[in-house]
């Protein structure tokens, strides 16, 4: 298809207006097959490569960009795009109590109510307050119909075919379902798929999310749903709307007949009577909270029987029988001494608010992140407005602070009374701290909007780039040299001494020569003793030849992750074709660069970034003086099909030892396996190591295949 297209630089005015208005219907009509009915006509690729033609003509032409053009429709949808829904019942909220008395009240209100002496007999059901997204998901005729988010309560945004994405939710129900159903509950995402993401985001030297709520917030209002497919979100059932027949007449009943349905239901729902069984097992939740790989933020206790529930009914907004029970925020007021700025690899400015150590949910917390100039201002990544317009944040401000799980702590709020008088407004640096180079926003070339993040443009020029770079270079997914970690790099490279100055990358590997040559003996330097200097020389040795994806990975292209070197080095198979391709892709259009293009999972953005990585001949010399130093080896032959554990899916647990986990995965990689950092319905096999533990559990509850790590051994040695 693509040879019978005009190049992008070739086209008329005219001819580009007719071709972008062309796309745009055809992509159109591409989503709807898609989507809405099931039938897609063209491969993922053939899609994709309609899009990137659309945006190429676009960039080329960007007075000729359609209202309706697909790039309009990318990234978070503004407010209003989806088409509404109004729920057949209202989709109300919780009360929330806080205290042992308020749980107290709330049980003795219900007894009250009803006329009864509290006596213990009625029951209620206490589940997590999962910290997610509510959604209405409605069956007409036992198909899923639409899916509505809660909106105001009475009508929603329709958000059907992002939905559809989530494998956790039945399409169908079973016979025995009545003909209109609507399932209620809570979409989430899991900690670990957030951290994953948000590891892949900083790797690729993209802007971190904030917490998983707000992340699976995001990947639901995207108009595009493959890129809701792409975030594994979740979903627990533990509600309904309108419904036929009633299945079943209590609380647990319910959810007990969704789990039947085919929903996730939540396991750590209890029935219980008394306040004192209640308080328990709230301090129980509390307990395992941290634990769980989704975040709670509370439990709710709802009165079982479900004639009981329609005698009490519902105040204005909420139901008289059910009440949510918060855990204390971890939250807590310090002031901002001073706000830094972070320069990281790929050179984007992070400011850090300087606390005034404060204990926050048990942890002790001196610094939170701004994330960037907006978040300052009180502005989101998709533009929204997040605190109120004075609510900016500065230096000297009495703060609110808040420390959600394993996410860095953040500022949420400026307490404006205790504003300083005199104080002014943060003044975002408009050159880079550490080199003085211009720190600029990008614009982004799909949206035209400005990037959240300020970049130095400095490259291997600005110190704190280029320190960060060999950080990166050394790391464990790089080039994993043990005994050069953070302390170390900067060690060497803030050190004057030409013998012991790392600087750039290939000076780790002329280090040892240096030494040699020179009067200064690293060995007498502190905290280099004699075996940790033969150590560190053994290991930067051991490197000298190392793996392509891992070469590719190492030289911290901006938006080459892991996961795309690996793409690279699999499609390229020698370093040698790969620049060499690299080179021939810079003009952007032609054989080299639709090549690039056209291996699944690398875009536009990707591919644009490696080619001007290609282009700069500080890096090219870099690179250069590199493999006069290492050998780079010739990337392995895909997997074949044939390996037995190609296209499984695997999860190592406990503490490895036969192999380290790295080691674990690549091995397992490379025979065509995928591997997965938790268990779920979809693993295959279950390698578990001694100490092994929840995964494990969960691995025998789910009757996956858990073997030992011999058993994994002979397996995938055949
Ligand atoms: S019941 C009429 N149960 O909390 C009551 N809500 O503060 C309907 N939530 O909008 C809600 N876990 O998004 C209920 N186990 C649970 C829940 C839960 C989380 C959320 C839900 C709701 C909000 C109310």
């Amino acid at each position: 298809m693509a040879d019978e297209l005009i190049p992008v630089e070739h086209l008329t005015e005219e001819a580009a207006s007719a071709e972008l208005r062309r796309l745009a219907d055809e992509i159109a009509r591409h989503d709807t097959l898609y989507h809405g009915k099931d039938r897609p006509e063209i491969s993922d690729a053939d899609y994709d490569a309609l899009k990137r033609r659309n945006e190429a003509i676009e960039r080329q032409f960007p007075a000729l960009v359609l209202s309706d053009s697909p790039s309009q429709r990318v990234g978070a949808a503004p407010a209003g795009v989806f088409a509404q829904i109004t729920h057949a019942r209202p989709m109300l909220s919780l009360d929330n109590t806080f205290s042992d008395e308020d749980v107290q009240d709330f049980v003795a209100s219900v007894y009250r109510f009803l006329g009864q002496i509290p006596d213990n007999s009625i029951a209620f059901t206490a589940e997590p307050k999962i910290d997610g997204l509510s959604m209405s998901i409605r069956y007409e005729g036992r198909k899923l119909k639409t899916a509505a988010t809660r909106g105001d309560g009475t009508t929603g945004e329709n958000v059907t075919a992002n939905i559809l994405t989530i494998k956790e939710i039945p399409t169908e129900l079973p016979a025995d379902a009545p003909d209109v159903v609507e399932v209620r509950g809570e979409v989430y995402m899991a900690k670990s798929d957030f951290l994953a993401l948000n590891a892949q985001m900083e790797a690729e030297g993209r802007q971190a999310y904030v917490n998983p709520r707000n992340t699976a917030a995001g990947s639901l209002r995207q108009l595009d749903a493959k890129v809701t497919a792409s975030r594994k979100l979740k979903f627990f059932a533990y509600a309904w709307g309108e419904i036929g027949e009633m299945p079943a007449d209590t609380q647990h009943g319910m959810v007990e007949v969704f789990r039947r349905w085919g929903f996730p239901v939540n396991p750590l729902t209890r029935r219980l009577t008394s306040v004192d069984e209640i308080l328990a097992h709230y301090r129980e939740i509390g307990l395992k909270r941290a634990d769980l790989d989704y975040d709670i933020d509370g439990v709710v206790y709802k009165v079982d029987r479900l004639d009981l529930q329609a005698r009490l009914g519902f105040r204005s907004r909420s139901p008289r029988w059910a009440t949510a029970h918060k855990f204390p925020a971890e939250q807590a007021f310090t002031r901002i001494e001073r706000i830094d700025i972070q320069v990281g690899r790929t050179g984007a400015l992070t400011p850090v608010a300087r606390l005034e150590p404060i204990t926050v949910g048990g942890v002790v917390v001196t610094n939170a992140t701004l994330h960037n100039a907006d978040y300052i201002h009180g502005i989101g990544n998709s533009g929204e407005r997040i605190r109120p317009k004075d609510h900016d944040i500065r230096e000297g401000d009495t703060v609110i602070v808040q420390r959600a799980g394993d996410v860095i702590p953040q500022v949420l709020d400026v307490v404006l009374e205790k504003r300083p008088e005199g104080s002014v407004a943060y003044d975002f640096p408009k050159t880079c701290p550490v080199c003085g180079s211009h720190a600029v926003r990008e614009r982004n070339e799909k949206t035209g909007k400005l990037d959240s993040v300020t970049r130095c443009t400095g490259g291997f020029v600005c110190s704190a780039q280029a320190k960060e770079h060999i950080k990166h270079f050394v790391s464990r997914n790089a080039f994993d040299i043990e005994g050069l970690g953070t302390k170390q790099v900067d060690f060497f490279f803030d050190s004057e001494d030409p013998a012991l100055q790392i600087r750039r990358a290939p000076e780790i590997f002329t280090l040892k020569a240096r030494q040699e040559a020179s009067l200064t003996k690293l060995e007498n330097i502190e905290g280099f003793g004699r075996v940790s200097v033969r150590k560190l020389f053994e290991a930067i040795d051991a490197r000298r030849e190392i793996a392509l994806s891992r070469f590719i990975f190492a030289l911290g292209i901006r938006h080459v992750g892991e996961t795309t070197a690996k793409l690279l080095a699999r499609s390229y198979g020698s370093y040698a074709h790969f620049s060499e391709a690299m080179q021939a892709a810079a003009p952007k259009f032609g054989e080299a660069w639709n090549e690039l293009n056209a291996i699944e999972g690398i875009g536009e953005v990707v591919a644009a970034s490696i080619v001007e990585f290609f282009k700069e001949p500080r890096n090219l010399d870099v690179v250069q003086r590199l493999l006069e130093e290492v050998r780079v080896q010739e990337a392995q032959a895909q997997a074949t099909g044939d390996s037995p554990v190609a296209g499984k899916t695997v999860v190592f647990t406990g503490s490895l030892e036969r192999f380290t986990r790295d080691e674990a995965k690549a091995r397992a990689e490379g025979l065509g396996a995928k591997v997965a950092g938790s268990v779920s319905k979809k693993t295959d096999y279950v390698v578990a190591g001694p100490g092994a533990g929840s995964k494990l559990d969960k691995a025998r509850e789910l009757g996956v295949t858990v073997m030992s790590e011999d058993e994994w051994l002979a397996l995938i040695n055949g």
